[in-house]
């Protein structure tokens, strides 16, 4: 319990009038048990004495009810009420604070929890045996790890894994100076914000994009500008010609929609970003799982002007509590993000960063990947199956062999007849998550995302085949 007793008179007294204040302005509330007082004694480092002479005369004044030994509780006598004064005017919160508020509600990916067949997306799959790997990961490191020193860019030896690990599968040749470890892809869009992006600076978003960074952008005053998306992915000629500070792209598998960007736009957005000197912010988000032999390079993989700052998580590919993440950094902006890191939150904690190092050093991470790859595939070949019979010529499914969802464009449906689509399905068991709230402006076509980490492959075809029956249901009426 905090009591600052104001050196005045009697150690009795002084406690007394301590605890009297705490008791009129509601720290301690009517009805809360004093602490024993041995206990306060101990921890105020007064003689028991004192504590019990305090007590007594808060009990003769009617502050406290009860009796030594059967513990002293706050009477409602001269409690305040907790009231706030009207005429106190409070400080409104930062401009930053008010414009997070305006951002869209995002608990619509909430909407479903508990159905039967939820297709929510953006969860990673779950392993019971990463469970048990991971624990005991985290108990080796808790033991052999130096606790009390944070590196702020993050642990050596993970960023040397991390650099190993982005050489073998995403083609990126960097040193472990070049990493700064985070909290995942989210404070990455958020530092970058910070050292990068002015009250109303123009950043370049995908039409449509992630929603948090959006978010994030939008909390610090950043101008969006929308440009569109196709099937090779963001279309680079209609990038603006008034210069944007930042262009954030998901260049491997385009978020939402699934598209690739193709060798031809990469070229134009590098060259884009040479003309207009701006920064590159690229999300690979779920590069780990890509299904066909070959698969694109990152674009910071092409990248020789250090234009890119290339985004990966390690939440996607373990599970979503883990918020370990990472960002390689164009040279000159290092020192700005470490700045920043420090002060947002110093570092990352030490014991899951040297349980993850070790965990891909001893080839637990890559195991774990194999089989979740391969878990993936099984249940996307299945979902895909399965919509390919029942929802037939009715979507067009964006067929990438990589991620943990698919995305299908509704034929002939308006966003009034997609939202009385999803709730149809809900009222049958079956989360559908709609595209359209991932959009900045009204989309020209309406398209579902379908996770499927969440459902075993025997389940994603029967979903498949209740989303079957609820188009049925609306081309009947
Ligand atoms: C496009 C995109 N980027 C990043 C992430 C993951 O972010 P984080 O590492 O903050 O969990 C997601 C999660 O759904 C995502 O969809």
């Amino acid at each position: 319990m905090y009591l600052e007793l104001d050196g005045q008179g009697p150690l009795y007294d002084q406690l007394t009038r301590a605890l009297k204040l705490a008791i009129r302005d509601g720290r301690i509330t009517v009805g809360t048990q004093l602490p024993p007082t041995r206990e306060l004694a101990e921890e105020l480092e007064l003689s028991r004495t004192t504590v019990l002479a305090a007590y007594e005369q808060l009990r003769a004044e009617g502050f406290i009810d009860g009796r030594v030994g059967s513990g002293s509780y706050v009477s409602d006598l001269h409690a305040r009420p907790i009231t706030h004064p009207s005429n106190v005017p409070i400080a409104a919160p930062s401009r930053y604070a008010q414009r997070a508020r305006e951002v869209r509600n995002w608990d619509i990916a909430r909407l479903h929890r508990g159905l039967r067949y939820d297709m929510q997306y953006g969860n990673p799959i779950l392993n019971p045996a990463l469970n048990n790997a991971w624990g005991r990961e985290l108990t080796r490191a808790a033991a052999y790890t130096r606790l009390n020193i944070s590196e702020v860019a993050g642990l050596l030896a993970l960023r040397k894994q991390t650099c190993d690990y982005l050489a073998r599968r995403r083609g990126i040749q960097i040193q472990p100076d070049d990493i700064v470890i985070v909290s995942g892809t989210q404070q990455a869009i958020e530092l970058t914000a910070r050292v990068l992006v002015n009250e109303g600076d123009r950043v370049v978003l995908e039409e449509p994009h992630y929603f948090s960074a959006h978010q994030a952008l939008v909390a610090h005053g950043a101008e969006l500008v929308p440009v569109r998306v196709d099937d090779e992915g963001l279309v680079c000629s209609e990038l603006p010609e008034e210069s944007p500070r930042l262009i954030v792209v998901t260049p491997s598998h385009q978020f939402p929609t699934g598209a690739v960007l193709s060798m031809q736009r990469r070229q134009q957005l590098l060259q884009y970003a040479e003309q207009h000197q701006c920064w590159i912010l690229e999300d690979d988000y779920d590069g780990e799982f890509r299904y066909d032999a070959h698969p694109l390079a990152a674009l910071r993989a092409l990248d020789e002007l250090d234009r890119v700052i290339y985004v990966g998580t390690f939440s996607k590919v373990m599970f979503g509590g883990l918020r370990l993440g990472y960002i390689v950094l164009p040279a000159t902006l290092r020192g700005d993000f470490i700045n920043a890191k420090y002060l947002n939150d110093i570092a990352c904690p030490v014991i899951e960063q040297a349980a993850l190092a070790h965990f891909m050093e001893d080839g637990g991470f890559e195991r774990h990947l194999r089989l979740a790859r391969k878990e993936l595939k099984t249940r996307r070949e299945a979902l895909m199956a399965g919509l390919k019979e029942y929802a037939r010529d009715r979507v067009t499914i964006c067929d990438t062999p990589s991620g943990m969802h698919l995305t299908v464009w509704l034929r002939g449906y308006d966003g009034a007849r997609t939202q009385a689509l999803v709730e149809y399905a809900h009222d049958r068991g079956l989360g559908l998550h709609p595209m359209a709230p991932l959009y900045l402006n009204t989309p020209d076509r309406q398209g579902l995302l379908l996770g499927y980490c969440g459902l075993s492959a025997p389940d994603l075809r029967e979903a498949a085949q209740l989303f079957g029956e609820c188009l049925d249901h609306f081309e009947l009426h």
